[in-house]
């Protein structure tokens, strides 16, 4: 479970203390600490790391900011860190965007073009929307702790000023009051803030992003309500040329498999309220660990979305050292209809594929007891891609294991129809009581054949299946690299067109 806020703050206040001798035993054994640093996704340099905050694309340029206390590697006070990609797969960091000031530590939020200078910052002027959050007044327990603010950049977001009139949305008296999502609405010509307020959404709109005006609150007696709603989302997409709203809300806890989880809804949007066509629960990862993502902002049609690569259940306690925290890869969002339903999938963006190399394939494979693959993946370090095309509908599993026996399996259960990722003997596991265990998700494609895209990277595994219908999204910490890879049936199986192949990358 998430600690309280207060906590972790006063966690993070000693950790500092004792930050020192945490650097010191860096050098020391630095390829010890460097053990887990995945090589294809996005991890800081030194320190923790937690929301994806502020993803912007501008002239050529992803920016991804993120939740970062430089000086510790556990959560402490909030400043967005930065970091630009050509291509969202390789990261450059940057200096430090936004710093906690007088109002407070600088929490979740987005950014945006301005392009007609609504605003008054100029014309293009990245404008960030952010919670700043008062550990002072927390304390204090008016509940009035959490306001939203702005900081504006005009060269490109290398230097950010805060605007003067913060906070420009300040907190009627609702305890959890964070996350701006903004978005220009073409239809109603305002700018739509979806803002998490405890276990609801309320929508505000502006014509400025200095005047927010209430709209409305959706999420009552709808989702999943095991903890408080963070981290939320609203977009259009199309599905078979039918215009949707997709309203992301990340929760925690209370996910499907544990702790921290993002849920969705699809639905209608008319410039002041939220409609959803569906009453059930969706997610749009079943693996615990996805969290806290939302997508980039001024990417046309295309909906671009990054999560936090962890869960607040174990997230201060997974040993790594000198950094905590990684996102996922870059994911392209899109709508599926299945029969009459329309659901969200994720798939990794197009840009993979140019850092995928070596392939190799072998079509319409069938086996029975281990196809072992190791010795293709041998050289990989710990990093591929393996993707089955066209499976039979059986149960089986694709081991990823090292010498000294560790291993997690990924597979399929036929008689649940189920996908599913076991870690519990993954190796280090005792960080935290429930890490250990086998997670699941639902089968939604209706197909006869599977397919199956899984991304490793070191210590994570991302599995997207049947085209990004059932995805899920697991860390791992194994002693020694997993090096060895088999596909298992008991019985005889087509598992269709594999392929596995290397995933070149220098940090
Ligand atoms: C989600 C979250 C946000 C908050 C931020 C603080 O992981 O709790 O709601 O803004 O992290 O770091």
């Amino acid at each position: 479970m998430k600690k309280s806020i207060l906590t972790i703050f006063s966690m993070a206040i000693l950790a500092l203390g004792c930050d020192s001798k945490q650097r010191g035993d860096g050098e020391n054994d630095m390829d010890d600490h460097e053990q887990y640093r995945p090589q294809f996704h996005f991890s800081p340099k030194n320190g923790w790391m937690n929301d994806p905050n502020g993803m912007v694309y501008l002239n050529g340029k992803y920016h991804l900011f993120f939740q970062h206390n430089p000086d510790s590697n556990v959560w402490g006070p909030m400043h967005w860190g930065h970091a630009i990609s050509e291509d969202l797969i390789h990261w450059e960091e940057q200096a430090i965007a936004l710093f906690p000031d007088s109002l407070g530590t600088i929490f979740s939020g987005s950014a945006v073009v301005d392009k007609d200078n609504t605003a008054g910052f100029g014309e293009n002027a990245l404008v960030a929307i952010f919670t700043h959050h008062s550990h002072e007044v927390e304390e204090a327990k008016t509940g009035l702790h959490q306001n939203q603010s702005l900081a504006y950049s005009t060269d490109e977001g290398k230097t950010w000023t805060k605007y003067e009139g913060n906070p420009v949305l300040p907190n009627p008296g609702i305890w959890d009051f964070r996350d701006p999502k903004v978005m220009w609405h073409e239809n109603s010509k305002q700018w739509i803030m979806t803002l998490a307020t405890k276990q609801t959404i309320t929508f505000y709109g502006s014509p400025d992003l200095k005047q927010w005006t209430r709209l409305s609150e959706f999420g009552e007696n709808i989702g999943a309500h095991g903890g408080v709603w963070e981290c939320p989302d609203l977009f259009s997409l199309s599905v078979d040329g039918e215009g949707k709203w997709v309203l992301i809300v990340s929760i925690n806890p209370g996910g499907p498999n544990g702790g921290s989880a993002t849920q969705y809804f699809v639905g209608q949007f008319d410039g002041k309220s939220f409609v959803p066509d569906h009453q059930d629960t969706r997610w749009l990862d079943y693996g615990p660990d996805d969290y806290a993502g939302i997508t980039w902002s001024n990417t046309g049609d295309r909906k671009v979305f990054i999560g936090w690569m962890n869960n607040w259940q174990y997230a201060n306690e997974v040993p790594t050292e000198a950094w905590r925290g990684a996102a996922t890869i870059a994911r392209e969002l899109e709508l599926k209809k299945v029969g009459e339903d329309v659901f969200l999938t994720s798939t990794p963006v197009k840009e993979l594929e140019h850092i995928v190399e070596d392939a190799h394939t072998e079509n319409d494979l069938m086996i029975e007891g281990n196809h072992d693959l190791s010795t293709k993946v041998k050289s990989f370090e710990g990093k591929y891609l393996l993707e089955l095309k066209g499976a039979d509908r059986e149960s089986f599993a694709v081991k990823l294991a090292n010498e000294l026996g560790e291993e997690i399996l990924i597979g399929y259960d036929k008689q649940q129809n189920t996908y599913y990722i076991d870690r519990s003997k993954s190796g280090k596991i005792d960080f935290e009581s429930d890490f250990g265990q086998r997670h699941e998700a639902p089968r939604i494609a209706k197909g006869e054949k599977l397919q199956m895209k899984l991304l490793i990277d070191v210590a994570s595994v991302e599995l997207f299946a049947d085209d990004g219908l059932s995805v899920m999204t697991s860390v791992f910490f194994p002693n020694q690299v997993f090096d060895q890879l088999l596909v298992q049936s008991s019985g005889e199986l087509n598992v269709g067109d594999l392929t596995v192949a290397n995933i070149q990358h220098t940090l």
